[in-house]
């Protein structure tokens, strides 16, 4: 459903202080697996990767190469565009699903590694959703709790959670991190609006259920590849277009613009067909929408914000463009933003 716009300037939809994403950045691993080496893994094939996903690489980390030093790469390239330092730093957020270890949070490994101050840093467990959940809770933290400077990061090392014997998932996953800077920017509101939600009664439909305190790790859980993630692929597909539209249509009724508005509309990069149905159903071009995922495969909380990264460093969007952001994940989880950029 589109919605007419009343003003000329897109509204916002927050209390307080504004906030403005002041810099963005990523980091994928060297590492390529194609889609011809896969073939050599398991039983697939090119074609069936490409036709039913659009997938044709995926990056891989290295052994000695974990999540957050992923995320601190990306996030030291996005505090180089913001022009700061990691001393300015007030906050660290973290979104990932594959945390170095279950504790201490990968954010605090991050602030190590980077050489922030002693700010509060901590993870947000949201999986594809995991960036947009962040993003307005750096958000929040600038505008009530008058923080200048937040430092937010989807990072994943997926390849260490998938099971390589499985073509179902194996297929499609891969690793990498983006990173924004929000500060708070009197002349400006970078981030409009924010949509979220989830829905815990379909929290079967992606997991990974090994690990936690329900199934601690054990020969017994090793054996029954309980530390694997697994997947309906088919139901998971179906809640992803109806749940990412929904959300998409939410946050732009908020910001009370259309669709046409929208210089680049940024879906998760899970698959070439439930990105184009989204892109379809909200009524975008082909032109609008950015796609990056024949290179990475889905790289969950890393997606949305490795594909910010490179929409604004290719120059498909400059200040002052609007952007719209939406994402779905396990949980289930989802999630849309609109920032002015
Ligand atoms: N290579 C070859 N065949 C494969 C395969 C692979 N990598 N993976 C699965 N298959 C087979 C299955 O075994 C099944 O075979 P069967 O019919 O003999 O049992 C068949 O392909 C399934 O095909 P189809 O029903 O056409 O698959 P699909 O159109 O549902 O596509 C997914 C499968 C996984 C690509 C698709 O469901 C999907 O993308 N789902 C969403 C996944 C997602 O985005 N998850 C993350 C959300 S954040």
């Amino acid at each position: 459903m589109k919605t007419k716009f009343k003003n000329p300037r897109a509204k916002h939809d927050f209390q307080g202080r504004p906030c403005s994403i002041t810099g963005v950045g990523s980091y994928v691993p060297e590492k390529i697996l194609t889609n011809a080496q896969l073939e050599k893994l398991v039983d697939t094939s090119d074609e069936w990767i490409t036709t039913r996903t659009g997938i044709k690489e995926r990056r891989i980390a290295a052994a000695t190469e974990f999540t957050s030093d992923l995320a601190a790469k990306a996030a030291r390239r996005a505090m180089e565009m913001a022009g700061i330092t990691a001393e300015q730093i007030d906050l660290i957020i973290v979104a990932s699903i594959t945390p170095d270890m279950p504790f201490p949070n990968t954010a605090c490994l991050v602030q190590q590694k980077i050489g922030a101050r002693r700010v509060p840093a901590f993870d947000i467990e949201a999986a594809c959703s995991g960036f947009l959940y962040a993003l307005e809770v750096g958000q929040n933290f600038i505008a009530s709790r008058n923080f200048e400077t937040v430092l937010v990061i989807g990072a994943e090392k997926l390849s260490a959670i998938t099971n390589w014997t499985d073509r179902n998932t194996c297929v499609l996953f891969g690793d990498g991190a983006g990173a924004a800077i929000l500060q708070s920017r009197a002349d400006s509101h970078g981030l409009l609006a924010t949509v979220l939600g989830a829905d815990g009664n379909k929290a079967e439909l992606l997991s990974m259920p090994g690990g936690g305190s329900r199934c601690p790790a054990s020969a017994q859980s090793v054996a029954d590849g309980l530390h694997f993630l697994r997947m309906d692929g088919k139901e998971t597909f179906k809640n992803a277009v109806q749940a990412m539209c929904s959300a998409a249509n939410e946050v732009l009724t908020r910001c009370e613009i259309d669709i046409t508005r929208i210089k680049c509309v940024i879906p998760h990069q899970a698959n070439r067909r439930i990105i184009d149905a989204v892109g379809e159903r909200l009524g975008a071009t082909p032109e609008q929408l950015f796609v990056n995922l024949h290179k990475y495969g889905n790289t969950s909380a890393a997606s949305v914000a490795i594909a910010l990264d490179e929409a604004v460093r290719s120059g498909k969007v400059q200040r002052g463009d609007l952007i719209l952001i939406v994402a779905f994940g396990a949980g289930l989880t989802w999630g849309a933003a609109v920032i002015e950029w």
